[in-house]
């Protein structure tokens, strides 16, 4: 039992000053309840207002794709410089290690397989307890505006919305672009603001080179973009570079970081775009410099 505190006249209220309140950090994201902005604050950098999310969630519909083969060996050693995993819940208990400190985005869609012939019929598979239970900070959902299954997947948004509410959990919605859509700054402003509107945390989405910061400005949350298949490490810092000074906050970039030469001198390259507001030219020189070290890492003493 604790004893009891006879020193009142030392306690010091500073009654003139008002109670300090914070604006949170986060685009649209003001509103929320402080267990959602705390997970948040654990995928977005709260210093740059900005994230780079790793994401290796690929086999849920594809398998062990190129440079997936080995999580254990090949995802893991690049947690250090991620600030969210993005992963499906089968590789997060049984290789990512609970140690890792940044924000986890689970997935929580899906359904067919590489070899159906519609990828958006997707269902919900995940539930909020299980997202829980593994501390996940956001859970990922596609949703396939203009799409066959466009009502579907909006409605499995919005009821891991509602769900992820009742919970504190966010929810990222992922902009899936059929084949038959055409990637430009018009279809991205309306499925993200779309998402946006029922309720998704942040949305994700692609990159287009005409008007991306129109996109940006009709969506009243934070954008992520995805990095698409893969390009050279000097194009993939330049559209993460662009994506960012157009206002997004942040990347969800797979392959273009664990199908690198080097993931982990890109992944610290894409860090210096996204964190430090590097040009494209100074994040590839980095990578460079970084890639040349491991090619060439200093002889080892005689002896050692
Ligand atoms: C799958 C996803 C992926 O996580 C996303 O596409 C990111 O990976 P990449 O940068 O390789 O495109 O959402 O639908």
């Amino acid at each position: 039992m604790p004893e009891e505190d006879h020193s009142q006249a030392s306690k010091d209220y500073r009654s003139e000053i008002p109670q300090r309140s914070e604006r949170f950090f986060l685009k649209g994201s003001n509103e929320l309840d402080w267990g959602m902005k705390n997970r948040l604050a654990s995928i977005f950098d709260p210093r740059s207002g900005r994230t780079v999310m790793l994401a290796f969630d690929h086999g849920y519909f594809q398998g062990p794709t190129t440079g997936l083969e080995r999580i254990d060996l090949d995802i893991v050693p690049l947690a250090r410089w991620a600030d969210t995993l993005m992963c499906t819940r089968g590789i997060l208990r049984s290789t990512i290690p609970p140690t890792f400190r940044g924000g986890v985005v689970l997935r929580a869609s899906g359904g067919p397989s590489i070899l159906s012939d519609d990828l958006s019929n997707e269902a919900i598979a995940l539930s909020m307890e299980e997202a829980v239970r593994l501390n996940a900070a956001a859970v990922a959902v596609q949703v396939f505006i203009g799409g066959k299954n466009e009502r579907q997947t909006v409605r499995n948004m919005t009821r891991l919305v509602d769900a992820g509410n009742r919970h504190g959990i966010a929810t990222l919605a992922v902009t899936a672009v059929g084949r038959e859509l055409t990637r430009d700054a018009r279809y991205m402003r309306l499925a993200t603001r779309i998402c946006a509107e029922l309720g998704a945390t942040y949305v994700k989405t692609y990159f287009v080179d005409e008007g991306f910061d129109t996109v940006t400005a009709a969506c009243p949350v934070p954008i992520v973009i995805a990095g698409g298949k893969k390009l050279p490490e000097k194009e993939a810092l330049e559209v993460a570079w662009r994506a960012v000074q157009q206002g997004a906050s942040g990347v969800d970039m797979g392959r273009n970081i664990f199908q690198s030469r080097d993931p982990q001198a890109m992944i610290q390259a894409v860090r210096a775009v996204v964190h430090d507001g590097e040009t494209p030219e100074h994040a590839f020189a980095l990578f460079e410099e970084l890639a040349n070290r491991t090619a060439s890492p200093a002889t080892a003493p005689a002896g050692a």
